[in-house]
């Protein structure tokens, strides 16, 4: 039976699974993993540098909730008057305050939790979060935080993992699962799974049956089988639940599909249509 489930889960998950280090092979936290690191997400996301140049950040005060190695924290602080970044986890604070300091970037980076940040009403010009607040158990309370310690006028922008996309319906729900099936069956004849299979099966093992429920698997398959959050929405009841808190939502648009690596323009296009990665803006009202 799957348990409900915790922040202190989400906190002991990503203490451990410093998000994207393990692309890089260089000692964690050296100069050169850094910079690889940067070089790596940069090319696959390549269409976040653009975004965030867009922003206009000068003259505004910059708060960035869940911060991963800090690659996105240096384009935030680079050109904003003040940055701000808050991560649930000692792993990422540490990581992003000491990516900054290699680049001489200025940043006030602290640990809490986006269900209840530690920031006065109405302090941030900009509330960017990329990848995140899907991994939270509560995704309500974020908002109304988001919504509180923005200022009126104030605008956001906040990346979701979106139901209507190829990664959801095809990859996770159809071909991961068949998959898992045909790699237990192997398993059952003797042959011993590996890597994501292995995790995955080890699950099964644990929870039982209901770990490959619809509804709890793709927990499992955006972030590593042992993730225990990881929420996929429809676009509709993310804009209705922001505006609930006053954030309006005034456009949204679909990146990553990461299948075209090496054609980024068209992989620009086919990701608007099957896109897993939903970018949402909008204004404080
Ligand atoms: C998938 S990583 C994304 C990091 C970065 N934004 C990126 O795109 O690479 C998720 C990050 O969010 C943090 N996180 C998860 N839940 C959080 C919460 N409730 N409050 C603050 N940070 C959270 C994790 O510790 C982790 O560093």
């Amino acid at each position: 039976m799957i348990q409900e489930k915790k922040i202190e889960q989400v906190e002991s998950f990503w203490n451990e699974n410093l998000c994207g280090s393990h692309f890089i092979d260089k000692e964690k936290f050296s100069e050169q993993f850094y910079t690889d690191y940067r070089a790596y997400r940069f090319k696959k996301e390549h269409h976040i540098p653009p975004i965030i140049e867009a922003m206009n950040t000068a003259n505004k005060d910059v708060l960035e909730i869940g911060l991963g190695v800090g690659a996105d924290a240096t384009l935030w602080a680079k050109n904003s008057k003040s940055f701000t970044g808050i991560d649930l986890t000692e792993e990422a604070v540490y990581a992003t305050g000491r990516h900054l300091e290699l680049l001489n970037l200025k940043g006030n980076i602290v640990k809490g939790s986006a269900e209840n940040l530690p920031f006065e009403d109405n302090s941030f010009d900009i509330v960017s979060s990329h990848g995140v607040l899907h991994h939270t158990p509560n995704i309500e309370n974020t908002f109304k935080e988001v919504s509180r310690v923005l200022k009126p006028g104030g605008s956001f922008i906040i990346m979701l993992y979106t139901k209507d996309s190829f990664n959801y319906w095809v990859r996770i729900q159809f071909y991961f699962r068949l998959r898992l099936l045909f790699e237990m069956f192997k398993h059952k004849l003797g042959s011993q799974p590996k890597g994501w299979w292995k995790e995955h099966i080890d699950n099964i093992k644990k929870t039982g049956w209901s770990y490959l429920s619809w509804e709890e698997f793709p927990h499992h398959c955006t972030d590593g089988p042992n993730c225990d959050i990881a929420n996929i929405y429809y676009k509709k009841e993310i804009i209705d639940l922001l505006q609930k808190y006053g954030l309006k939502v005034t456009n949204t648009k679909k990146y990553h599909f990461p299948v075209l690596k090496r054609f980024p323009k068209l992989e620009l296009i086919l990701a608007n249509y099957f896109g897993f990665f939903r970018f949402y803006w909008g204004v404080k009202e």
